[in-house]
């Protein structure tokens, strides 16, 4: 399809070209203030479509480089020329104008990204311990120094080292899937350390003397005492000639040495099928020394009773020994759990277990 003529002069249209151009480029500089990268970036890309517009194949100056073959053969050469500088002109203005862009967005990016060395660094926060695990160590040292070892097991178990060898016969309710959990493949997730007695027994033989603090799992619906996975403490001393008097003075000394020299402990009688005779230790409460008050109010952690439940004891019955292979003629000895979570909550004055496994900074900072 031909362009339609035009009434003007193939000079006169050049220069048209560049007096169209001149208006059109100048609308766009006068907006080209030092700015903002982004302001940039959109003057960068209006000029892409202004020169796309004023140079490229549908241009009025593409139309007019297509005059140069059809003006009279004398005109040509001037022509030619004057066609040649408004086209450099053209590109060099859209050219130094693109550079001027392309450096202020550079400019802006490495502003943006600038790092400034020199400023201070920020100081990771600290971490510190659980005060399950602080208290966890304390108990750990205090053995230590009576001569127990720390030991640590599997938390998955076969029922044989769960119930069996704990002397938890079949159809016991311990055993029932609504106190323990079990894996699709049948393992239990151990519902006390006491498993460990078997293992350490198994793996050390007699005598011996360990402690074992654990993850333990029950089905147990999570309220202010009761969480689905807490901690025990699994103690066990077999030796020669062990006897109720041996359990009642570790413990004496283990609470003096946890709550201060004035802690006294009492013994009740209990039942587990792994002690006999087996027994709930008690200590009186370090908050009111026992005397139930505190600052004429019944005291809180012991609920006014002066004593605070410790956990379950007892001498090993014979044939757990016997499951590990101690002849009970020969040796005998105590064992005794306790749950770390109610110890440090009484410990703390906290009113709720839970709170020790909500991951809230704000309770945990407290225990630096
Ligand atoms: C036992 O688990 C025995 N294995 C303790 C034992 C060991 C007796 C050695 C004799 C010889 P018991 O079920 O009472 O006993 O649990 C011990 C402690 O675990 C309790 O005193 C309590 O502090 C804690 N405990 C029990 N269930 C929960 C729970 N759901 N959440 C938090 N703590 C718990």
């Amino acid at each position: 399809m031909s362009e339609p003529e035009s009434s003007l002069s193939p000079s006169a249209q050049a220069e048209q070209v560049r007096a169209d151009f001149a208006a059109e480029f100048g609308r766009l500089t006068e907006t080209l203030a030092p700015g903002t990268g982004e302001a940039a970036e959109a003057q960068l890309r209006a000029l892409v479509e202004l020169r796309q517009r004023q140079t490229g194949k549908k241009s009025a100056l593409a139309a007019v480089k297509k005059l140069i073959g059809r003006v009279a053969p004398e005109e040509r050469a001037q022509f030619g020329q004057l066609v040649k500088e408004i086209e450099a002109e053209i590109t060099r203005a859209l050219s130094e104008t693109e550079t001027a862009l392309t450096e202020q967005i550079s400019a802006a990016r490495i502003e943006r990204e600038r790092i400034d060395v020199t400023q201070p660094g920020r100081r990771p926060r600290q971490g510190h311990l659980h005060p399950l695990t602080l208290l966890r160590q304390k108990i750990e040292d205090i053995f230590v120094s009576l001569g127990y070892h720390i030991e640590d097991d599997r938390e998955i178990e076969t029922d044989y080292y769960n119930f069996d060898a704990l002397n938890i016969p079949e159809g016991h309710p311990a055993r029932a899937s609504q106190d323990t959990f079990y894996t699709t493949d049948g393992f239990a997730l151990r519902s006390q350390t006491s498993t460990i007695q078997i293992r350490a027994m198994e793996r050390r033989g007699a005598p011996l003397r360990v402690i074992a603090p654990g993850r333990v799992f029950r089905r147990d619906t999570p309220d202010l005492t009761h969480t689905p996975m807490f901690h025990q403490l699994e103690g066990l001393c077999v030796e020669r000639g062990i006897t109720l008097e041996h359990l009642k003075g570790t413990m004496g000394e283990f609470v003096r040495r946890l709550f201060g020299p004035q802690t006294k402990t009492r013994f009740r009688p209990s039942y587990f099928p792994f002690t006999e005779p087996s027994g709930e230790f008690d200590y009186t409460c370090f908050k009111c020394d026992g005397t139930g008050f505190l600052n004429g109010d019944r005291c809180r952690p012991c609920k006014g009773s002066g004593w605070i439940e410790l956990g379950g004891s007892g001498m090993v019955h014979p044939n757990v020994l016997r499951a590990c292979g101690v002849d009970p003629e020969e040796f005998s000895g105590f064992a005794f759990g306790l749950g770390l979570e109610r110890m440090c909550a009484l410990l703390y004055t906290l009113d709720d277990i839970r709170h020790m496994f909500e991951n809230d900074v704000r309770f945990l900072e407290q225990f630096n």
